[in-house]
């Protein structure tokens, strides 16, 4: 049996996972469903990467240790994956205890093969502590490239990877094995960026201790990124004997028995397609057989994300759907898979995924099967017929569409052309996800309309014997079709073909039917169904719409007494003033917000400190009231680099229209936080004036450029 390892990325667990994080998640799960069936011995990993500055400042901002802080979020992520069905079979986390010696060792093999590769030198640069890379190498530019966002100043002795070495090995790679990136115009991105030159990179970190350490220089720790590629490897038990345990050697491989693809977004491409393939020929390691990049899941015209505050969740959606008889949790899927070509960007909306529920679910495939479990119920006492006549010119053609012609040629009988149920395999095994489902949606469409065109109700009444002999062969070869299609249903919508395979009362597990045993007449004659119960029952739009909200901001109003309880547990907990930065001003009333005379007292910080807190001008766009929340204004702030959403607790002092255009100061590098349940990316400074803490805000006399820091 061949083997496949399959793998998600490792998520950061610095906030709860969303549809955009879930997504790749699903894509694994329907890839990993459809390879076991293909007869594949698969191992499908996801986790978490817990490592990093990210990590540790959202860990101080919660006033929790790193450790705990990821172990709490962790949890959040093996939740979800519970929820919507994802059958993984390992998960690795990068904070377990063998993890270090899987990293450790990775090094301890480039310094042994390669012993070149690694360096120490000195690192000035700037450094996106939100995406965790290095995007230059001198002070300029200042902004990352990916997120827009600041990036941070940096000098230190690091150890270096000499990648510009791996040049030209990479580039052999890419030219030797195209399917290494995939699809194609991403190689074409992979390819021009390496061809442009490659820099070393910095693989170790002096200033933060939340990291694996380096061996033998407990002063830094591995680059994050370094640390969480090798994770692929610990979660197979690299870490283990001398050369990893027998599961990692069966799996991680890369020739006739077997092979492993990566599944990631389109913004870690460069990291999974260069950095990790380089790592891996430093230490002699076998390479992944493929990294594919998908897009992005948009949402009301941006990248869905927490740092945006445009995030929907899947946990609402799928308890929505659900409330009204509909399985949420296939419908997402379906909806994520089909919705728009795989690998390109995709937006996401409540009104499509009813939509195609409604037109694909419920309509095609909802109601061929009930009607044909429903006919075989009503006409024949719930027996599937055998078929009491020949096939006619429709039934072979039918039949030859889906599985293929085949011919005799002497003895030997061989396949004259494939069948649309192979081109469905070759779309799936090239990860053209949405072709291989459309092809799917065709063959639906191809059973409805041969029942339309037969009308096996017509055949029932009319009486006549070779009507009913008719009836029996078109009702056989509909169930027997439908039969082959709940198969290949299986890995795109898990619950419901289950559903669906009962229904027709086929006998063993749906999961352990094989795909290239797909045959016709496979339904044995005499079959007892179930009752037709539908199983996608249609969805009245505005009932569901509604359904959805009220349960987002059921969801929402949920997660706020977390957020609330992490406030307070910051302003309790966090050790000093100086892993927090000052106290900003207020922004909202809410348990951080110093008391009106709390600065005679605040605690003597550094001047170090006080620059860890940025603050730029900034110039308010628009402004509007939240939903159900008094004090609270919705704003958007351009600060130069990028515009962001703040929420600020000044409603019952300021009008909105008063503020539009007002240049205020922003505390830029704060940890997004919901103040109900809406998202604020950053703190617009207000002094607090009175017993009351009435907010002013502090604004400029002189005219000041958008964006310009203050310090
Ligand atoms: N920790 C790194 C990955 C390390 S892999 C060894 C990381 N984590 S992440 O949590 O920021 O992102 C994980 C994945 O989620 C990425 O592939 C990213 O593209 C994906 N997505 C996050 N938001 C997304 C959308 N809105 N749409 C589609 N995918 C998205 O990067």
């Amino acid at each position: 049996m061949k083997q496949f390892y399959l793998t998600t990325p490792l998520y950061y667990p610095n906030a709860r996972p969303h549809v955009g994080s879930a997504y790749t998640t699903i894509v694994c799960d329907v890839i990993a469903r459809y390879k076991r069936m293909c007869g594949y011995d698969v191992a499908f990993l996801t986790g978490t990467d817990e490592h990093g500055e990210k990590l540790e400042r959202a860990a101080v901002a919660a006033g929790l240790s790193p450790r705990d802080f990821v172990a709490e979020k962790r949890q959040l992520f093996i939740e979800l994956w519970k929820k919507l069905g994802i059958e993984y079979s390992h998960f690795v986390y990068t904070d377990q205890a063998d993890h270090t010696i899987s990293v450790q060792r990775m090094l301890r093999r480039a310094l042994e093969y390669e012993p070149s590769a690694i360096y120490k030198s000195r690192y000035e640069g700037r450094y996106c502590v939100s995406d965790e890379r290095y995007i230059s190498d001198g002070a300029e530019p200042a902004n990352c490239d990916i997120c827009g966002r600041p990036a941070e100043l940096i000098s230190e002795e690091n150890y270096f990877f000499r990648l510009s070495a791996f040049q030209d090995r990479l580039l052999e790679l890419y030219e030797k094995h195209p399917e290494f990136v995939q699809p194609d115009f991403r190689r074409n991105e992979v390819l021009s960026f390496v061809k442009g030159g490659l820099r070393d990179i910095s693989v170790s970190r002096r200033r933060i201790k939340w990291g694996i350490p380096w061996p033998d220089d407990p002063e830094q720790v591995f680059y994050v990124w370094y640390d969480a590629l090798t994770g692929y490897l610990t979660g197979l038990g690299y870490a283990q004997g001398e050369n990893g345990s027998a599961e990692f050697q069966k799996y991680w491989r890369n020739d006739s028995e077997g092979e492993v693809v990566h599944m990631i977004g389109k913004d870690i491409l460069r990291f999974h397609a260069v950095y990790w393939p380089a790592f891996l020929m430093a230490a002699r390691m076998p390479l992944p057989r493929s990294v594919f990049a998908h897009g992005w899941i948009y949402y009301e015209q941006a990248k869905m994300s927490k740092s945006v505050g445009n995030v929907v969740y899947p946990e609402p959606i799928i308890d929505a759907l659900d409330s009204f008889g509909a399985p949420g949790n296939d419908a997402l899927r379906y909806y994520l898979l089909r919705e728009s070509p795989f690998g390109q960007d995709t937006s996401f909306s409540y009104d499509s995924l009813i939509q195609r529920f409604n037109s694909d679910l419920a309509n095609d495939l909802g109601n061929l099967a009930s009607r044909t479990v429903a006919m075989i119920n009503r006409y024949f006492g719930g027996e599937v017929p055998h078929p009491r006549r020949e096939l006619t010119d429709t039934e072979e053609m039918l039949r030859s569409g889906f599985f293929g012609e085949l011919k005799r040629d002497g003895d030997i009988t061989i396949a004259a052309r494939p069948g649309l149920i192979s081109d469905c395999r070759s779309f799936f095994d090239t990860l053209m996800l949405d072709t291989a489902v459309g092809l799917v949606w065709h063959l639906i469409s191809e059973i409805n309309k041969y029942l339309n065109e037969k009308e096996p109700w017509k055949l029932a009444e009319s009486g006549r014997e070779e009507d009913r002999a008719l009836l029996t062969l078109v009702l056989y070869t509909a169930a027997d079709l439908i039969r082959t299609i709940t198969i290949l249903l299986y890995p795109i919508i898990p619950v419901s073909s289950k559903r669906l395979w009962k229904q027709l009362g086929c006998s063993g597990d749906l999961a352990d039917q094989r795909l290239l045993d797909l045959r016709w007449e496979a339904l044995e004659p005499g079959t007892q169904v179930d009752k037709a119960e539908p199983i996608f029952p249609r969805l009245d739009k505005a009932a569901a719409l509604a359904k959805l909200e009220e349960l987002a901001e059921r969801d929402r109003e949920h997660d706020k007494p977390k957020e609330k309880k992490s406030m307070e547990s910051e302003s309790v907990k966090s050790p000093s003033a100086e892993s927090r930065g000052p106290s900003p001003a207020a922004p909202a009333p809410s348990p951080q917000s110093p008391a009106p005379d709390a600065a005679a007292g605040a605690p003597k910080i550094s001047i170090e400190d006080f620059a860890k807190v940025e603050m730029r001008v900034g110039q308010i766009q628009t402004a509007e009231p939240v939903a159900g929340a008094q004090k609270l204004l919705k704003l958007t702030v351009d600060i130069g680099s990028e515009v962001r959403q703040v929420v600020a607790g000044i409603a019952e002092h300021y009008k909105p229209e008063q503020l539009v255009g007002m240049k205020v100061v922003v505390v830029t590098n704060l940890q997004p936080r919901k103040l109900r349940g809406v998202e604020s990316n950053g703190m617009i400074v207000a002094a607090s004036v009175g017993p009351e803490g009435k907010p002013v805000l502090v604004t400029f006399k002189e005219e000041v450029e958008v964006g310009a820091k203050l310090k």
